[in-house]
């Protein structure tokens, strides 16, 4: 959740380090900080907030140091102060952590009889004082930390600087991501390889209880039992890492824009456009005719896609599938029996609900499909086959091109299973197929729609509550409508589907609400028409995204607030989730919100 860089480098490595926290600042950014020796003492430069006041701070007071850590945060224990920022040192050591020390209050206490003195309500300060009195004992910085890590419970990443040691970097691995960086004659440490990308492409990541020692010339690396272990070096150039922002003012808005041509290269790399049929990857091996039940786990958005999902395999594969978000799924022990199949689905492939999932299903002995959009991510990693979503790097914290992206594979896979179950026939796979096909110039039409969608997003900024309703595939849509709502605007919003209105939900309509209905034509459109109606019957603003004919037939001519292509009902999902990001875009923007880093919230959730 929170981002490290650590660098060994040959000149002043402050600058280096700020620029590597930027791109990790979509892990968390509620505040930073980086340490350097200076003339061998370390020395601390630590802010509240974003990334600019760090820069602020290094500006007023430089450090000159060719060797340090960075950290950009996203709290768990102790508010986003300064005194809590990362890196947390004694004069001894100074220490970076991605993750939670779940047994920090125990080792806290242990400490405190033994006189310790805590300065920060963290987690992470245990682990400088563990390292600290191991080090004021005598031991060595390596002896220090290798005696130290054991004591240690949780999900964790941790890089280690110490004073006086000019040539030495120490990181570990434990449930988080950290990945080396090997470049020449410096080495570095990163959450991930987008943060080390400007400064090498060979990289290696820790396995799960790996430590590394790093110098300028050298890399050891030893795994949980202390065995000197080597990790495959990988060559990742870095322009399929680095992104930026090209013309548009916020990545949301660049990463709601491309997806035309992402889900255009994801739908390309699962069906033979040619013949119109559906041709999974040979590294996508899946033989959905062998078995009988779906179980997914995922989060957030990635969980509305899975819903989705649950509806295309149920209804073209009549496959059965039940869904949880990730963090029931992993601790209600569903039983896993029979001839199953575990699918997870997640952007960042690393958050921690998701992955304990996955640990869950395959130690219960079914196979785990991974719909995942980093490559190189632990859940991609561990899972049995992997079904890649060509989104490219998504940092825009809101999930907008992922989230067409997993609904693309998806329905692709969804459509392969109904062929190899014997539930589609060649004529259905095709039309299927084709509509899959047409989705990226669908989209494209949409997108030139946005200025309706602006219009619609000034009058949905002065609302204090707003309604989603959809029903069947746009159920899931309506629940992530809300979610995206929510996330960016601060207004409280809440998803429905359409049929439930009556059972509660219908008591909140009055004339300040607006309602937004998502009204595909598809063989649930006449119930939803229904549902519009007791909205404006009450009084309600309705705000309807369908086709050109949508309003017309729900009594509501002129009141289309967005007009969407007519296409295969099975797409829906796929094009709807255009206006409905665009929504949440704009009236954020309208709000002057903070798009792309919304408060509270954090891209990869690597915590519990
Ligand atoms: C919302 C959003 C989150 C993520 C969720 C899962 O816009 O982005 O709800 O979808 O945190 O993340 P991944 O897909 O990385 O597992």
């Amino acid at each position: 959740m929170c981002g490290i860089i650590a660098i060994l480098g040959k000149s002043a490595v402050a600058t280096a380090l700020v620029d590597a926290l930027k791109r990790l600042e979509y892990r968390g950014y509620d505040s930073a900080g980086v340490a350097t020796l200076e003339d061998g003492v370390l020395t601390r430069v630590r802010a509240e907030g974003k990334l600019r006041n760090l820069e602020a701070r290094l500006a007023e007071h430089p450090l000159h140091g060719h060797v340090g850590i960075g950290h950009t945060r996203w709290a768990t224990h102790g508010r986003p102060t300064e005194i809590n920022a990362h890196p947390h040192a004694t004069g001894r050591v100074a220490v970076v952590h991605n993750g939670i020390i779940e047994n920090f209050r125990e080792l806290r206490d242990a400490l405190a009889r033994d006189g310790a003195v805590f300065h920060t309500q963290t987690d992470t300060e245990v682990v400088a004082l563990l390292v600290d009195h191991a080090l004021e004992r005598g031991l060595s910085p390596v002896e220090a930390v290798c005696e130290t890590l054991p004591r240690l419970k949780g999900a964790f990443a941790l890089a280690f600087l110490f004073a006086g040691e000019e040539d030495l970097l120490i990181g570990a691995r434990q449930g988080a991501p950290l990945a080396i960086g090997f470049g020449d004659g410096e080495n570095y440490l990163g959450s991930d390889a987008l943060a080390l990308a400007p400064f090498t492409d060979r990289i290696a990541y820790l396995e799960d209880g790996d430590w590394a020692v790093l110098s300028r010339s050298a890399v050891t690396v030893y795994d949980a039992g202390n065995r000197e272990v080597t990790r495959p070096v990988s060559l990742i150039p870095a322009g399929t890492l680095l992104a930026d922002k090209g013309n548009y003012s916020h990545f949301m808005a660049k990463e709601i824009h491309e997806q035309p041509e992402v889900v255009g290269r994801t739908v390309a790399h699962y069906v033979d456009l040619a013949t119109g049929t559906v041709r999974l990857p040979e590294e996508v091996a899946i033989d959905f005719a062998a078995i009988d039940r779906l179980a997914i786990a995922a989060c957030g958005t990635a969980y509305y896609a899975g819903i989705i999902a649950k509806y295309w395999f149920e209804q073209l594969a009549r496959l059965p599938v039940e869904i949880d978000v990730a963090s029931e799924f992993r601790y209600r022990e569903p039983p896993l029996t029979g001839r199953g199949l575990a699918l997870f689905i997640s952007q960042s492939g690393e958050t921690a609900d998701t992955l304990a999932s996955l640990r869950y299903a395959k130690a219960a002995g079914w196979p785990a499909l991974a719909v995942v959009n980093v490559a190189t991510s632990t859940i991609a990693r561990e899972s049995d086959v992997v079904a890649p979503t060509l989104a490219g790097p998504e940092i825009g914290v809101a999930s907008t091109k992922a989230f067409t992206c997993q609904l693309a594979v998806l329905l692709a896979l969804a459509i392969h299973a109904g062929r190899v179950r014997g539930v589609l026939s060649a004529q259905e796979e095709q039309e299927l197929v084709d509509a899959l096909v047409g989705v990226p110039s669908h989209m494209t039409k949409v997108l030139a729609r946005e200025t309706q969608v602006e219009q619609v997003a000034r009058d949905l900024a002065k609302a204090r509550d707003v309604l989603y309703l959809g029903r069947g595939l746009s159920y899931a849509l309506a629940l992530e409508g809300a979610l995206k709502l929510k996330e960016l605007s601060y207004i409280h919003a809440e998803g429905y589907a359409a049929g439930e209105l009556k059972h509660g939900p219908i008591a909140l309509i009055d004339e300040a609400m607006p309602v937004i209905v998502l009204a595909p034509r598809d063989k649930v459109f006449e119930k939803t028409v229904s549902n519009v109606q007791e909205v404006a019957a009450r009084g309600g603003r309705i705000i309807l995204i369908g086709d050109a004919h949508a309003a017309g037939e729900a009594g509501l001519a002129g009141e289309t607030a967005v007009v969407m292509p007519e296409v295969h009902p099975a797409v829906v999902p796929l094009l709807y989730a255009l206006p409905v990001q665009l929504l949440s875009y704009h009236t954020a923007r309208v709000m002057g919100k903070d798009v792309d880093q919304p408060r509270n919230l954090a891209k990869s959730v690597t915590v519990e």
